[in-house]
């Protein structure tokens, strides 16, 4: 009996397995390991940002086995997801073998996050309290459509992360281009808004996160937020560049005329889109009268058939914004049938949410 206890003992403190499908990766997770860094430490590209739980980008299936959370996932992953079998990696231990699903990050030597230093180089206000900046970095990137970098201002204690609204160039660029809203309090984009800051320097950490087009054959759904725009025109881009021709219906929630923005330019990329693309902006907050003739109301509601153009559970959805948009939206889509797996999103949290914020909203 007590050679048991000993046994059980010890085997709580032996490595365990987990195998990363569907590549099939195996690798060991020392007892005091979370998934996560056992998978970093055996040279994986998992993917991850913040991992203290809060951003979502490490959330995979557990497929087999066991694990131990170190907190209330629920307060990052949905509920159609915990039900699915979602963990976030950066918060578990294991308690047993295991196994997940995650497509793992392009680990080719261009997509790895690097640090370089940058340049405000221009700056356009394209809302009352949105801002495009344009900056230029001391080295050629490579990153895909939809991800983001972390942005490290001088004298500021911690970063902030933000999309990157331009399409990826082949081979690399230098040109990057950032939505940043104002957010009242706000540290950084206080900084930003308080006179031209073109010439500063900062530095970039990127490219980061896993929110990107996934290759398929099925309509592109797109829902956004505020400047959650950015990823989505980045894809948007992308996709004219390399003539993907999947329809697409892009919902866009804003308060009143006002906050619209970019409208020339998605005019430009329906124009150009070799298939059908829907432009849809919804409006909460306009008041009546006005000449805004569009639709009005939480732009979660209108996400159906008859606004897309297609059937919601035959597309592959991507939403970007802030976290109850996000919410309501991921709650329509699986009621519209759409699996968590064809949901992909960005969720623009500040930092009274967040230790790492992203997207400017502080
Ligand atoms: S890296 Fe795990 S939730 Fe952010």
């Amino acid at each position: 009996m007590f050679g048991k206890l000993i046994h059980k003992i010890k085997s709580q403190f032996e490595p365990r397995l987990a195998t990363v499908e569907p590549l099939g990766e195996t690798f060991e997770v020392a007892s005091d390991q979370t998934l996560l860094q056992g998978a970093l430490a055996a040279g994986l590209a998992f993917p991850h940002h913040c991992t203290v739980g809060t951003c979502g980008n490490c959330k995979c299936r557990l497929t087999r086995g066991d694990v131990r959370s170190l907190i209330d996932a629920s307060l990052t992953l949905t509920p159609a997801e915990l039900a699915d079998g979602y963990i976030l990696a950066c918060q578990c231990l294991l308690k047993s073998e295991v196994s997940v699903d995650v497509e793992l990050n392009d680990d080719s030597e261009a997509s790895v996050p690097a640090k370089c230093m940058g340049t405000i180089v221009a700056t356009e206000h394209l809302t009352h309290d949105i801002m495009k900046v344009s900056a230029e970095i001391d080295r050629p990137m490579t990153f895909r459509a939809g991800q983001f970098a972390d942005i490290g201002l001088p004298g500021f204690a911690r970063h902030r992360s933000y999309s990157f609204a331009n399409a990826p160039v082949d081979g690399g660029t230098r040109q990057l281009e950032f939505m940043v809203r104002n957010v009242s309090g706000g540290e950084y984009t206080q900084w930003l808004f308080a006179q031209d800051r073109r010439g500063e320097r900062f530095e970039l950490h990127g490219p980061q996160g896993s929110f990107w087009l996934r290759p398929a054959d099925v309509p592109i759904l797109c829902v956004a937020g505020g400047s959650g725009m950015a990823p989505l025109l980045s894809i948007l881009e992308d996709c004219l560049n390399k003539n993907i021709e999947r329809p697409v219906a892009f919902f866009f929630g804003a308060r009143q005329t006002h906050d619209l923005y970019c409208l020339q330019q998605l005019e430009s990329i329906r124009q150009q889109w070799a298939s059908e693309f829907r432009f849809i902006p919804v409006l909460s907050e306009e008041p009546e009268p006005s000449a805004w003739t569009g639709a009005r109301g939480m732009v979660t509601q209108f996400l159906d058939r008859d606004y897309a153009g297609f059937d919601i559970d035959a597309s592959h959805a991507y939403l970007c914004g802030p976290p109850p948009m996000i919410d309501a939206a991921l709650a329509r889509l699986q009621s519209c049938g759409l699996g968590t797996k064809h949901i992909h999103y960005d969720k623009f949290l500040d930092s009274r949410q967040l230790e790492v914020s992203k997207n400017g909203v502080t």
